[in-house]
């Protein structure tokens, strides 16, 4: 049993489902494992953070922000002062819902939620401590995965979603699929491309400094797109250089 399961359930209930006159369905089921993964992410990535500075997090691609405002009732209160949340979402009716639901939070933490597109730079704060994407879309991810390294953004605990052509290392990965004479059978290409675009997210990350561990955070029975990126910036010149190397490899490989 997952650690905050049932007050995730209990609040995705109260806040966006019996508002709306209705209960629980599957999927919001499985939505609140995913949730309360994050949870269980955000608690240990907070648990790093001196309690004496203060801690941002950004919900990135928040939909309803069901993680943003969940942190802030269940995880951030006790991590002390100065804490907040801005949550950045680009539909307009997901930022208005994320509004009602928390003005119905009542968090003694401070909630922004703001309508914008993550590849807008300056809709984000310039320091964000901890960055949280769960389901970011194919260039979201990226956008995202830009802007923790440009902030220089402490934690990123990135969940990306669908891979299309529009993610420049897909676009490249079909290319080397060609030069390397990948079958196009359709199940072996998907897995090449994704095998590739994990790569050089993973390798653009450690580039920067960052420590990268790669993990099923729920099982795929839950969601297929199970995969997350716990980053965490440590700066260390060696792990960056070979990062470097291997990367410039794969873009290079013919
Ligand atoms: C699959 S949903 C996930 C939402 C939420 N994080 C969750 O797990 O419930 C992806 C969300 O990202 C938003 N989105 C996609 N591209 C975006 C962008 N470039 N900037 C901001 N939001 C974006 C979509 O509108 C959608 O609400």
């Amino acid at each position: 049993m997952q650690k905050y399961l049932k007050e995730v359930e209990e609040w995705l209930d109260r806040l966006y489902i019996a508002a709306e006159g209705a209960t629980l369905r599957k999927e919001d089921r499985r939505k609140a494992c995913e949730v309360a993964a994050m949870m269980e992410e955000i608690e240990r990535a907070a648990s790093r953070f001196s309690r004496r500075s203060s801690l941002l997090l950004v919900d990135a691609a928040a939909g309803k922000s069901y993680v943003g405002l969940l942190a802030a009732k269940l995880i951030l209160p006790s991590i002390g002062c100065g804490t907040y949340v801005v949550t950045i979402e680009c539909d307009r009716q997901r930022v208005e819902a994320s509004r009602r639901a928390a003005e119905r939070l009542c968090s003694s933490i401070p909630i922004d939620c703001r309508q914008a597109s993550v590849e807008t730079a300056d809709a984000w704060p310039s320091q964000p401590s901890i960055i949280t994407a769960l389901h970011a879309c194919g260039e979201a991810a990226d956008a995202i995965i830009d802007r923790a390294i440009a902030c220089r953004t402490r934690v990123l605990l990135l969940v990306p979603c669908c891979t299309s052509e529009s993610v420049a290392a897909s676009r490249q990965a079909q290319a080397q699929a060609e030069a390397l004479g990948i079958p196009r059978h359709a199940p072996v290409r998907r897995r090449f491309i994704q095998s590739f675009v994990d790569a050089e997210r993973t390798l653009r990350l450690e580039s920067a400094g960052y420590e990268t561990e790669v993990v099923e955070f729920v099982a795929p029975t839950v969601t297929p797109h199970n995969v997350l990126w716990r980053a965490r910036l440590v700066g260390e010149p060696q792990r960056m250089k070979s990062a470097q190397s291997a990367l410039a490899s794969l873009l290079a490989a013919k």
